[in-house]
């Protein structure tokens, strides 16, 4: 069935308390659905075609023939993405797919321009992964793997510098250290590694600047900041757990930034454990999986540059050791947001529970917070979380999406004024907290 694309949306903004959706035109869930996921489509398209030969070297010769029809089946997702085909059941027998089918059989007929956006995105990548999980060779391929890599090693001078400055905090010898004027300053380089997001830029590796030496120049730009009370939340010695989880986001240098809040956790006792979540699957592009984040490890303990080569080693140690634990959970993968998690994956509830604070990173994370919705800018962040409490949650991401909470009254109004698109750029922050 073909819901011909602009027959049915509607010449709207999208409706205060709404869903976001591509059903409305004067949204940026519609751009992304009409123009930006083509173009991520298209991207991997050229990629797969450009590196057959490597690929058919490292699959064997057989891969060849299925790569040709790995390449046409993106093309039909791609066709059904801009034709705003229903989106039909998931084939494969992985252990998701009946979560996945039963969720959109409830919205019976559901295409990607008329449902919500967070269900169309997600489901989209879902149908990548079921692409290769229907081959006979390619099953463990990740599509996004060569521009995640890519993406790292142009990193390479932002790493250095923050491994240097990561060293000095760490460095017991030097007495005087401002450690909660540094976790702050380690929390505001993590928040603005969410802006190296290959998802965002349209799958073109962008070389992430270097906001070590503007990083007091962007403070204007964290339209609400709440790290004093993550700081409080993270050094409050009477807390009973000892455990910090991070839902992680992107591959490359975010990935990064975070194992370097992470190592200062661990090295000021601030935690014992750090639970590190990845993604089950090549996601939104540069979201990392267990093998990008083992690579990056191996990549940084081969470095050599002693600042970093050290870390990546000590990091290794760590995840030997078991002082820092990879998790993988089917529920980062499914389309629900997060306040059905207590109903639909209680363990993993139950499970974050146990940490003194969940940091959650990056847009669709904070998607999934909000519940996708286009909530009033002011509504506490409490309300927009919807009862998902399992713990004390911090949540750093740059502004990707029109979707926000927790501003104070006027600011929201005030953005809009100096730059109309302001919640699309990735160039305003948000680091927030909320109580459980
Ligand atoms: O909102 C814009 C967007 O690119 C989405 O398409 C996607 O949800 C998100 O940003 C990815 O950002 P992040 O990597 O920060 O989750
Ligand atoms: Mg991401």
């Amino acid at each position: 069935m073909c819901e011909c694309v602009n027959d049915l949306q509607m010449d709207l903004v999208t409706p205060r308390n709404a869903s976001l959706s591509g059903f409305y035109k004067r949204s940026f869930a519609y751009y992304t659905i009409k123009e930006r996921l083509p173009k991520i489509l298209t991207q991997s398209i050229d990629i797969l075609v450009r590196n057959k030969d490597e690929i058919t070297k490292e699959y064997g010769n057989e891969a060849k023939e299925e790569l040709k029809h790995v390449i046409g089946e993106f093309s039909k997702l791609k066709y059904e993405v801009q034709t705003n085909k229903v989106m039909r059941n998931i084939t494969s027998n992985a252990k998701d797919v009946d979560v996945y089918n039963n969720f959109f059989a409830k919205q019976a007929n559901v295409t990607y321009f008329t449902g919500v956006w967070l269900h169309a995105e997600c489901y989209m990548y879902r149908r990548i992964r079921e692409i290769f999980e229907l081959t006979e060779y390619l099953k463990s391929y990740d599509p996004f793997r060569i521009q995640k890599q890519e993406a790292f090693n142009t990193s390479q001078t932002a790493i250095l510098q923050l491994s240097k400055y990561l060293m000095s905090t760490l460095n017991e010898n030097d007495n005087g250290h401002d450690v909660k004027g540094e976790f702050i300053k380690l929390l505001k380089m993590n928040l603005w590694g969410n802006q190296c997001d290959l998802s965002f830029s349209g799958g073109v590796v962008e070389d992430c600047s270097d906001w070590f030496q503007i990083l007091d120049s962007l403070q204007p730009n964290i339209v609400s900041d709440h790290s004093e009370q993550i700081w409080l939340a993270v050094s409050n010695t009477n807390a009973t757990s000892r455990i910090i989880d991070i839902i992680l986001d992107n591959s490359g240098y975010e990935l990064f930034t975070d194992l370097c809040l992470a190592d200062f956790l661990i090295s000021h006792k601030f935690a014992r454990t750090i639970r590190i979540y990845v993604k089950n699957m090549p996601w939104f592009v540069s979201d990392v999986t267990k093998n990008d984040f083992e690579w990056t490890l191996q990549e940084l303990a081969n470095s050599n540059e002693t600042d970093v080569n050290k870390l990546g080693k000590r990091w290794l140690h760590y995840v030997k050791q078991k002082v820092w634990v990879i998790v993988e959970n089917d529920f980062f993968t499914l389309p629900h947001d997060y306040s059905l998690m207590a109903q639909e994956a209680p363990e993993l509830y139950k499970q974050l529970g146990e940490a003194k604070l969940v940091i959650f990173k990056g847009d669709l994370n904070y998607r999934k917070l909000l519940g996708e919705k286009n909530w009033d800018p002011t509504i506490p962040c409490k309300v927009a979380l919807q009862g998902f409490a399992p713990s004390k949650i911090a949540a750093l991401r740059t502004v990707k999406c029109q979707l926000i909470c927790g501003l104070e009254p006027g600011v929201a109004e005030a953005l809009s004024e100096k730059d109309p698109n302001w919640q699309e750029t990735g160039k305003y922050g948000v680091i927030q907290f909320c109580d459980d």
